[in-house]
């Protein structure tokens, strides 16, 4: 068929597709119990689900041998090095299935913030081949074999809260917490390779807190300074010095409106919980690639979807 016949063929039968919103996530503290000998740590973390997110669409391939991924960011990879292809690969690795995708990934959370959103992309993109497979398996299976391609992949498939631990893939899910809280993120333009910052982590740096406490009071008395520990700050501090005077300027302008400033995982975003605005030097210098204010607040999963939105669908 000509390329012309192949697309009028398109229009009057519209592939099988599926438009995905895909969160990102937040840790709310994050403990590092143990350095492991095989290049990893073991960590214990109360990982959660917010409402900042891309926009993941997935449409069936006529082609039987390779995916086409394309997207409106700038300098991601769009080969087998991209976690949303190496998720297809696995999916038909695990199920034997021989269908490809194309997917169009509108990106909104920046890379190399700590905030998940490769990982969150490689699970969304999991659940899709899946769902236009028609369910092949349940989706156990999928988070397990998630935790293959990365550590914070098997936590997406949580109800939206979690306690994880292992090297991250060791998910408990915990009551969701409320949605009414407020929260901005804000993201330097520096990144944070996560390899990195492991690389500089000392166990002498890190907190004695016991984490399973640490949960414990955050599930009933809520969010404070006190327990929003990251073990990674300081290893993330050295790594980008600039990241700490952030972290204390955040705090200090806002002059106790948040009820804590913490760091997301490996860096480099900085969150504040509890105040729907930014302190308002933000807006006056250019060092911050984004600041996400308005509209970010936590999300939760309802049974058998996929997060808070099937955008859209055709079958
Ligand atoms: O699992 P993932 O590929 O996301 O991890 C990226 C890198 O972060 C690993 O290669 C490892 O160096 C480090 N890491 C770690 N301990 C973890 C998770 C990640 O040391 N629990």
């Amino acid at each position: 068929r000509s390329k012309f016949e192949q697309l009028a063929g398109e229009l009057v039968n519209p592939r099988r597709n599926i438009t995905l919103f895909s969160p990102c996530k937040i840790n709310i503290f994050l403990r590092i119990t143990n350095k492991r000998p095989d290049g990893y740590h073991d960590l214990a973390s109360l990982f959660h689900v917010v409402s900042l997110g891309d926009i993941l669409k997935f449409s069936v391939s006529p082609s039987t041998t390779k995916d086409s991924l394309t997207t409106n960011a700038r300098g991601i990879p769009l080969d087998d090095r991209n976690l949303i292809i190496k998720a297809l690969n696995l999916f038909r690795k695990k199920t034997g299935s021989n269908t490809y995708f194309w997917i169009h990934l509108d990106k909104k959370v920046p890379t190399g913030a700590g905030l998940g959103g490769g990982s969150g992309n490689a699970a969304t993109a999991l659940w899709a081949a899946n769902h236009l497979s028609g369910n092949l398996v349940g989706e156990k299976e999928l988070q397990e074999w998630s935790g293959e391609i990365g550590s914070d992949i098997p936590f997406f498939f949580s109800k939206g809260a979690a306690y994880c631990t292992g090297r991250g893939e060791i998910v408990e899910d915990i009551p969701p917490l409320s949605l009414d809280i407020p929260m901005v993120l804000i993201k330097p333009k520096e990144e944070c390779s996560t390899a990195e910052v492991y690389k500089h982590f000392r166990l002498d740096q890190a907190s004695s807190a016991d984490p399973r406490k640490l949960l414990q009071e955050i599930m009933s008395r809520g969010i404070s300074q006190d327990l929003c520990i990251n073990d990674l700050e300081p290893p993330a501090f050295n790594v980008l010095p600039s990241l700490k005077a952030l972290k204390e300027r955040i705090a200090a302008t806002s002059r106790g409106r948040y009820q804590a400033v913490f760091m997301s995982g490996s860096g480099s975003t900085i969150v504040g919980v509890g105040d729907s605005e930014a302190p308002q030097f933000i807006y006056e210098e250019d060092e911050y690639q984004e600041v996400f204010t308005s509209d970010v607040f936590f999300l939760r999963r309802k049974e058998n979807e996929w997060y808070q939105k099937v955008i859209s669908e055709c079958s």
